[in-house]
């Protein structure tokens, strides 16, 4: 059985914030965001939702992989940012698109949940359920940030990528001898460290008790304690796909990483002594979207032919939760 991503796209808010820009609000400047992050500006939305961004990323993918939205069996959003608890993002999407046959849902795990959603419609598809998936990672954390915290307002941007994956029944060999499809992932949790990146929703509160404590419905992020985990984690997971799947580093090709910090993804090269050419980034122009930057990336690498039939990828997250994972796949 081989599994192919036919069809990616992404959706992008059109107001571009430079670093500049954040400087006329906090106390910071283009100087310290770029040098600690590598960012230089990000999109902001002025009225895209979630689900309006995920349901243009979504059209896009479909449209390349030649599909009718009344083809598709599974719709899977990544998000942590919904505007809606009920109905889920997914669902949305599907009324947007008219993918009337699709079941559909969402999937929480930060920004390592691209991933988590790909390897999921992989199971499934893997079972006979389904035979194809629309995966999405969709964010507006614009509306979770505190505008006036420095610390965490200048990282991240809003998004939204997609990819169409299927399912054929045969093995596809590509002309490297390589056989398309995902060769093996990792992935995993820690929730006991899961308050150095939060956000609050609301506490309890009924007829018969009320929370007192009370805790901003704002992004709250220790930096530190994340780079650190980042930094050990995403190699560790990447080298234990590659082992559990008897490759090294040379033989992948790509290495499409979570797009949070340009320090970060060097250190990751660098610990796995892997060429920093095989690293594509872009947060320099979208900064962190969290479960949209890997789908995002992987898409710009695909419509710019920077992705040919038989490349290794890795495609490795990290996030709250705290969560992280690596996938491999051949692309078909
Ligand atoms: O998707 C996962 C998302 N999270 C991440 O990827 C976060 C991983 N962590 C990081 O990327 C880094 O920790 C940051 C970029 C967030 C921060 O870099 P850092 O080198 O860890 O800086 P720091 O937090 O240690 O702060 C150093 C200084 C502090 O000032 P003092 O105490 O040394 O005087 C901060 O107050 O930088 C100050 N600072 C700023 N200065 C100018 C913090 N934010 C800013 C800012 N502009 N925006």
């Amino acid at each position: 059985m081989t599994i192919k991503i036919t069809g990616t796209g992404r959706a992008l808010p059109e107001k571009t914030v430079t670093n500049f820009d954040m400087a006329k609000l906090v106390d910071t400047s283009d100087e310290w965001i770029r040098g600690r992050t590598g960012i230089a500006e990000r999109r902001i939305s002025t009225g895209d939702t979630v689900s309006s961004l995920a349901a243009k990323a979504c059209a896009e993918a479909l449209t390349m992989a030649g599909k009718d939205a009344e083809e598709v069996d599974l719709i899977l959003v990544a998000t942590c940012s919904p505007e809606l608890l009920l109905p889920c993002c997914a669902c949305q999407v599907q009324s947007a698109i008219g993918a009337h046959q699709a079941v559909a849902f969402d999937l929480n795990a930060a920004c390592s949940g691209f991933l988590f959603a790909l390897n999921t419609a992989y199971a499934y598809l893997q079972t006979g359920l389904y035979q194809n998936a629309l995966i999405v990672g969709s964010e507006v954390l614009s509306k979770l940030i505190d505008w006036t915290d420095r610390s965490t307002c200048v990282l991240f941007g809003d998004g939204a990528g997609a990819a169409f994956i299927e399912k054929t029944e045969a093995d596809e060999v590509c002309a490297n001898g390589r056989t398309a499809g995902i060769e093996e992932m990792v992935m995993g949790s820690d929730g006991t460290k899961g308050m150095v990146l939060a956000c609050a929703e609301r506490t309890v509160s009924n007829p018969y008790f009320k929370e007192t404590e009370t805790i901003k419905p704002y992004v709250y992020m220790n930096g530190q304690e994340v780079y650190k985990f980042a930094t050990r984690q995403v190699p560790a997971c990447i080298k234990e796909a590659l082992d559990k799947a008897n490759l090294t580093v040379d033989d992948v090709d790509l290495f499409v990483l979570h797009q949070a910090n340009v320090r970060i993804i060097e250190s990751v090269a660098k610990r796995l002594k892997a060429d920093i050419a095989k690293f594509p980034m872009n947060l320099d122009r979208i900064g962190n979207m969290s479960s949209a930057t890997i789908p995002v990336l992987l898409d710009e690498l695909n419509r710019d032919g920077k992705i040919k039939k038989g490349d290794r990828l890795v495609l490795s997250g990290f996030g709250a939760g705290l969560t992280y994972g690596a996938s491999i796949l051949v692309w078909g």
